[in-house]
């Protein structure tokens, strides 16, 4: 009887538990197939290539908390997974116009020098894992040289996010160091290691706000500007910061990048603590976190929320967790007969237009990348036991004590 009795209370609690809001397997595998359709900008391909990596090859991801480098040989129940990140660098790679190591972007006829790099990884992984039907590895040498000694530089030496002018992006911090903090892991160059985070660091020295609680301005330099603390940006900067951290921490060079590791994860906390700070009671940001009247954007919130539970597992800061899973929640939320922030189709809303940073947008690829970022983080970060949401010190609700209770008598009785 007793056990009954603790039986009931555990099924309850379970019960309790379950409701809780989670994306279901048919949300994510919708928003998969929508950002597969979906994305065709060099960005876009190489978000959804680190996307994938994070939820579908696990192993192959810089979180993953095995040692890198990576298997050379991928394992038989992760090609299937991996596939599609193969499939970018192939695509990449035979479309470039050019089969030699000669310094050139991954993405020539792109107008931006930082976005194309996005794919590098794919590419590196492509060599890495033994794949000879293009040539990855001049394909990739290729894009590191172009990056570093052709791409136009601020004068202390910030690599511009676009190619016919110096103008700095906070996406750039997504797109480039964690190619170079990459291509140096594997091939245990220190150099490229320390560019990685000295890039992140000029960059923030131009983006910082300390005017606006750290949030990062969008753009800086060049024939125009956005002053503005775009979430996306912000999210994208901490996303990229924690990527470098994670290549670094899990490389066999971690000992020598002791100060630049907690450099990072202070920027990354850097940027939660401004962008949570802006957060209203709906737990989505807008587009611009501190602009009255600016548009809620479930994008950010999604990309932001991925980088908290990552941080969360690498550094054991957990400060901005019960933030993230509020937000994670108001995107999981369901009404009658369907998602709150999905379309019928899997399409997350309301979003930016990746296109236009200051319009409201529909059908954003980008945005279902950071879903499936924000889902395997979340996982990942379940996984390890849920650190920092305060689950195990905070005590059932007294609704479910007192159903537990009433099951209880019930089956005592029976
Ligand atoms: C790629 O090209 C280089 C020379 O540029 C060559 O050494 C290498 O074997 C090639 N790799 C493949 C896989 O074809
Ligand atoms: C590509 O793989 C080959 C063989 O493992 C290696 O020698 C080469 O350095 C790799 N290229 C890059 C850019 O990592
Ligand atoms: C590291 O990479 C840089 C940039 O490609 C290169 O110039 C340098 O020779 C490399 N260092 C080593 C030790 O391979
Ligand atoms: C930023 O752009 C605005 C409007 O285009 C302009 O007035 C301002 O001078 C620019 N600032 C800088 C630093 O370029």
């Amino acid at each position: 009887m007793a056990h009954r009795f603790l039986a009931t209370i555990a099924i309850a609690t379970l019960f309790h538990v379950s409701t809780a809001q989670v994306l279901s397997d048919s949300v994510i595998s919708s928003v998969t197939s929508r950002l597969a359709e979906g994305a065709t900008h060099s960005w876009e391909l190489g978000t959804r290539a680190q996307a994938i990596l994070e939820l579908y090859a696990p192993d192959y991801s810089v979180f993953s908390p095995k040692s890198l480098p990576p298997p050379k040989t991928v394992p038989s129940d992760t090609t299937s997974g991996i596939a599609p990140v193969f499939d970018i660098a192939k695509a990449t790679v035979s479309g470039r116009g050019s089969t030699t190591a000669q310094p050139k972007s991954l993405v020539p006829s792109d107008g931006s020098s930082g976005d194309p790099a996005s794919i590098g990884i794919a590419v590196l992984l492509a060599n890495w894992t033994g794949q000879t039907d293009e040539n990855y590895s001049n394909a990739a040498q290729a894009q590191l040289d172009y990056l570093l000694n052709v791409v136009p530089r601020t004068s202390d030496g910030a690599i511009s996010h676009r190619a016919e002018e110096v103008q700095l992006w906070s996406d750039s911090v997504y797109m480039v160091p964690p190619f170079l903090a990459y291509y140096g892991m594997l091939t245990e160059n220190k150099t490229l290691i320390s560019e990685a985070y000295n890039q992140i660091k000029l960059y923030r020295n131009y983006l910082r706000d300390g005017g606006a609680n750290n949030l990062w301005k969008h753009i800086e330099l060049g024939s125009f500007n956005d002053s503005g603390h775009w979430s996306t940006g912000n999210g994208w900067a901490a996303a990229g910061m924690a990527r470098v951290l994670a290549t670094i921490q899990h490389s066999s060079l971690a000992s020598s990048f002791q100060n630049e590791q907690s450099d990072l994860a202070s920027w990354v906390n850097e940027i939660h603590a401004g962008m949570y700070g802006k957060l209203d009671k709906t737990n989505i940001f807008t587009n611009y976190p501190d602009e009255s009247g600016s548009f809620y954007d479930a994008s950010s919130t999604a990309l932001l929320a991925a980088s908290v539970y990552r941080i969360s597992l690498l550094v054991s800061d957990h400060s901005h967790i019960p933030l993230a899973e509020r937000c994670r929640k108001a995107l999981s939320s369901t009404n009658k007969g369907g998602m709150v922030h999905f379309s019928s189709d899997g399409w997350l809303t309301p979003v930016v237009n990746p296109n236009s940073f200051g319009v409201a947008g529909s059908n954003s690829p980008e945005s279902e990348a950071f879903v499936l970022e924000m889902h395997a983080a979340w996982k990942d970060w379940v996984a390890d036991g849920s650190k920092g949401s305060g689950a195990i010190r905070t005590l059932p609700h007294w609704k479910t004590l007192c159903l537990a209770g009433a099951l209880g008598l019930v089956s005592l009785i029976l």
